[in-house]
């Protein structure tokens, strides 16, 4: 556990170190749950987004995308459900004057029994080498049996309470005696709704003012404009519409760095179906997705689906691609099948009708929604906390090394004259200059090549390019590969070819 902390600790703050993510207004001492993207943050971020569009939008022609405004009428949120239903439990610590979400401190609870039965498990496995048999464990060792139900029973309880009743939730709290994480004080207040959408107004007079909402998710501009879409795009169901975009909510428990924030950002896709036909595209959407995460080669075992038993009112089939993020498996990405909830209250609610005429069927109909949303923040997160590498060296030495999938890396190549003198700077800048067309590069003459490397490496840059005497005779530099930090001698007119094979979009989407 201690050692997941560290890792965490150690992903913060290299991603503050090197100019990835600082914290919002930091002058101030920061915005709790805002943070900004930095110089290489921000390409790492436009580059992960990119990826994205390109495989849903770029790649495919029944799919296009949108860019709908923050702002929207407010009677949008009231159709959708989130004026009456985007809410979270809260609770707070009548001495501490302290908030918290109820449902996370009963899940926190929950979950330190969980990790005494895995401690058990694996103390077992260690001791029992081979021929341990997790499964019989389980079900036969006393401690993990007691642990494993009691946690379960608490999981199944707060489900119950937090759609039953949440006097219920309240209760459970008492009953666990669960304490105040921060000052041990069990003098609880009752467990109330607490809506998470930001408010604001437009217009410059009190009076007159309007009240509206930062949107809490980027789809509902893509279900208004399903109708003006289909039309002036001519588009035939089944068919998407792809967004991305900044989504706000008011979180109360927002700690975890970018894993959950108030400002972040969203990457959905609609896709509208013929009714009927839901359950095959949310089968195909849920199959894609993932091929498209495994794609950048983070490791299979770094992702799970997460089936949900309990579904939302507008849903009828749901799941989470899940990840290995260095807290524990939690929610990357949702696909929903939405059915044609929103269309139809967006319908009564306007008193237009959002309709598609099928020429296959001669019908009118409104189409069932599957939706595919992941977090670009989250995707983020992934990618950084997993390509993250202390690594020890053949002579005792360490290096830290960020392994970014290539395509996704903020600086391609990094070009380094040897020596700062002999014509060697020139002749970098003249690569630069060739090179910079198709890729983003950087120049770096300071400090001993050496230094130079391990720097880049930090960044996760995947070429090191060195310019040294020989380049002057022959044309030729080194190139070094910064997972292998294998060097090869290449004439300089084959550098974009060798850096295009290695970062190109294509080769990497066409692992899906
Ligand atoms: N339109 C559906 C929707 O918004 P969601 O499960 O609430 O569904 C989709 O959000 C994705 O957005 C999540 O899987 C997660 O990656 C991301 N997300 C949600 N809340 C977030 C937050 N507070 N901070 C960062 N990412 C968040």
């Amino acid at each position: 556990m201690a050692k997941q902390e560290d890792i965490f600790k150690n992903v913060v703050s290299h991603a503050k170190e090197y100019g990835f993510i600082f914290p919002s207004s930091e002058v101030y001492d920061g915005l709790s749950a805002v943070y900004d993207y930095a110089q290489n943050g921000v390409e790492l971020k436009k580059n992960i987004r990119e990826y994205w569009w390109k495989s849903m939008v770029q790649m495919n022609e029944n799919i296009v995308g949108l860019d709908a405004a923050i702002l929207m009428h407010p009677t949008t949120w009231k159709a959708s459900g989130h004026v009456d239903a985007f809410n979270d439990p809260l609770i707070d610590n009548k001495d501490s004057k302290k908030r918290y979400r109820a449902d996370v401190l009963v899940e926190e609870f929950a979950e330190k029994i969980n990790q005494k039965a895995q401690k058990e498990i694996e103390k077992a496995r260690a001791r029992f080498g081979d021929a341990f048999n997790e499964e019989e464990f389980v079900t036969t060792n006393a401690r993990v049996v007691e642990y494993l139900s009691k946690y379960k029973e608490i999981l199944s309880r707060l489900a119950k309470g937090m759609t039953d009743d949440l006097q219920d939730v309240k209760a459970l709290i008492e009953e666990l005696e669960i304490a105040d994480p921060e000052t041990g004080s069990r003098n609880w207040t009752d467990v109330k709704q607490f809506n998470l959408m930001f408010g604001t107004k437009l217009g410059a007079s009190a009076d007159s003012a309007m009240d509206l909402y930062l949107r809490p998710e980027t789809a509902q501009g893509i279900f208004v404009n399903f109708l003006n879409v289909q039309k002036s795009g001519r588009m035939k169901v089944p068919f998407g519409i792809a967004q991305t975009g900044k989504a706000f909510r008011n979180e109360i428990v927002a700690r975890q760095f970018i894993f959950r924030m108030r400002e972040f950002e969203q990457m959905e896709m609609q896709f509208f179906v013929r009714p009927g036909e839901e359950m095959k595209w949310y089968h195909h959407w849920k199959e894609t997705r993932l091929k498209w995460h495994l794609s950048l080669g983070l490791g299979k075992e770094n992702y799970r689906f997460h089936d949900h038993e309990k579904l939302a009112h507008y849903a009828n089939a749901a799941a989470d691609i899940e990840f290995n993020f260095p807290f524990g498996f939690k929610e990357l990405e949702g696909i929903h099948s939405r059915t044609d909830f929103d269309l139809k209250a967006h319908e009564q609610f306007s008193g237009k009708k959002l309709q598609y005429f099928d020429p296959e069927l001669n019908e009118n109909y409104v189409p069932y929604v599957v939706e595919t949303s992941v977090g670009l923040d989250r995707m983020f997160l992934a990618v950084f906390a997993t390509s993250l590498k202390e690594e020890t060296l053949e002579d005792g030495s360490t290096r830290t090394v960020l392994k970014l999938p290539s395509v996704l890396a903020p600086t391609k190549a990094a070009i380094l004259p040897l020596v700062k003198k002999d014509g060697l700077p020139d002749i970098a800048r003249t690569i630069i200059e060739d090179l910079k067309w198709d890729f983003t590069v950087a120049y770096d003459e300071k400090d001993a090549v050496g230094r130079r490397y391990r720097r880049q490496d930090a960044l996760g840059t995947p070429f090191c390019i060195t310019v040294d005497h020989q380049t002057i005779e022959d044309q030729t530099v080194t190139i070094r590969h910064r997972d292998t930090m294998k060097q090869d001698r290449v004439k300089i007119s084959e550098l974009k070819d060798i850096i295009e094979n290695e970062v190109s979009t294509k080769n990497w989407l066409m692992k899906m």
